[in-house]
């Protein structure tokens, strides 16, 4: 009644007044402005930010320039920008504030450029920002302080991870680098960060685990690397790890255990490398693992298990082999386990 009519009218009066506004700002010479709201100044006819953008935009998108930079306060006043697209340019030079004010951007993508760093403070005002995309640059290191701590919405971060890339945040205690197209990572990229107790790499596209990649990390107590394309794990990728209580690699391509694969994961208790392709399990692929508790072992192509292949795991509580190929299991594969109070061998 009333009221609505009142707050409907209220809000055909915004709406007129938003298209008026933004249809009276011109569209910049050599760009196209396919909606309102939308700017889009791709081509290698611009050669720089053009000055004439209008600053209540929501969208901006520039791609296969010649835009070699981005200077200071260029886009200071586009406090309704929610995207921000460079890409497929030649964008070398960022000022530290070339983003200050853009309190409202939430995706912002800089794919594709010869950025070799970024300032330090400049996603300082990207309160908002839930996608960083960085990702072929040549970015070989990042400041500690260049992730805002206020960007605590971020949550997808696309970055090639360059040598060094972390060596000098030392301090730091979580990295989330999980859903991105990381396919390899530096063996040494976590070599001074011993303080790290999270590390995220799921859902990537790594197909193997580099040695010494898990070496010097007292501290760590959790970490994903499942749904990646891992396809072998092999001896010397896990050091001592006394804080990792679990590991999860499933959804991965690996197709056997060799031996003494996690003989240094003396305090895991969960493991779980089900949905791989494993044929084959080496008798001393479980060497190590004094203290595990449960073991998965589901949906792989198992067509038999050797029978003592389970002679190193003395406190194994429960253990799941269903939805593999397996016809015929040796007698005494469990003999001895007296603490083995779950076999699942059907779903
Ligand atoms: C932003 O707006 C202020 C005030 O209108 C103006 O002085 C300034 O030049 C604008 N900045 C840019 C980069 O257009
Ligand atoms: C166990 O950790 C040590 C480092 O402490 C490393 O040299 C060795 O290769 C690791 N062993 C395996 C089987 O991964």
């Amino acid at each position: 009644d009333n009221e609505i009519m009142k707050w409907k009218f209220h809000t055909i009066g915004l709406f007129c007044l938003f298209i008026i506004r933004i249809t009276s700002g011109q569209c910049p010479d050599d760009c196209r402005c396919p909606r309102p709201g939308q700017v889009d100044c791709s081509g290698s006819d611009i050669l720089e930010i053009p000055t004439s953008i209008p600053p209540n935009i929501r969208s901006l998108i520039m791609l296969n320039t010649e835009v070699k930079e981005l200077p200071d306060r260029i886009l200071e006043n586009m406090t309704a920008l929610l995207i921000l697209r460079i890409e497929k340019s030649e964008l070398s030079i960022l000022g530290s504030k070339a983003l200050s004010n853009l309190i409202s951007l939430r995706y912002l993508s800089l794919l594709n450029n010869r950025l070799q760093e970024i300032p330090d403070g400049l996603f300082k005002d990207l309160t908002k920002l839930e996608t960083l995309i960085l990702a072929n640059n040549q970015i070989s290191e990042l400041h500690p302080l260049v992730f805002s701590t206020l960007m605590i919405g971020l949550s997808k971060l696309n970055l090639d991870i360059p040598n060094g890339l972390l060596n000098q945040l030392t301090s730091l205690q979580e990295i989330a680098l999980h859903s991105n197209q990381i396919s390899q990572v530096p063996a040494d990229i976590f070599a001074y960060n011993t303080y790290l107790q999270k590390i995220f790499i799921s859902n990537n596209k790594l197909s193997s685990l580099p040695q010494g990649f898990l070496m010097n990390l007292p501290e760590l107590s959790k970490l994903t690397l499942h749904a990646n394309a891992i396809k072998e794990i092999t001896t010397g990728v896990f050091g001592p790890l006394p804080k990792l209580k679990e590991l999860w690699l499933y959804d991965n391509q690996l197709e056997k255990l060799g031996a003494n694969v996690f003989l240094n994961l003396t305090y895991t208790q969960l493991l779980i490398i089900s949905r791989n392709q494993i044929q084959y399990i080496s008798i001393d692929a479980f060497n190590g693992l004094d203290e595990l508790l449960e073991l998965s072992l589901h949906t792989n192509a198992l067509s038999t298990l050797e029978e003592d292949v389970f002679h190193s795991l003395p406190k194994l509580q429960s253990i799941s082999i269903h939805s593999n190929k397996i016809n015929h299991l040796p007698i005494d594969l469990f003999r001895d386990m007296f603490n083995l109070a779950t076999i699942q061998l059907a779903k």
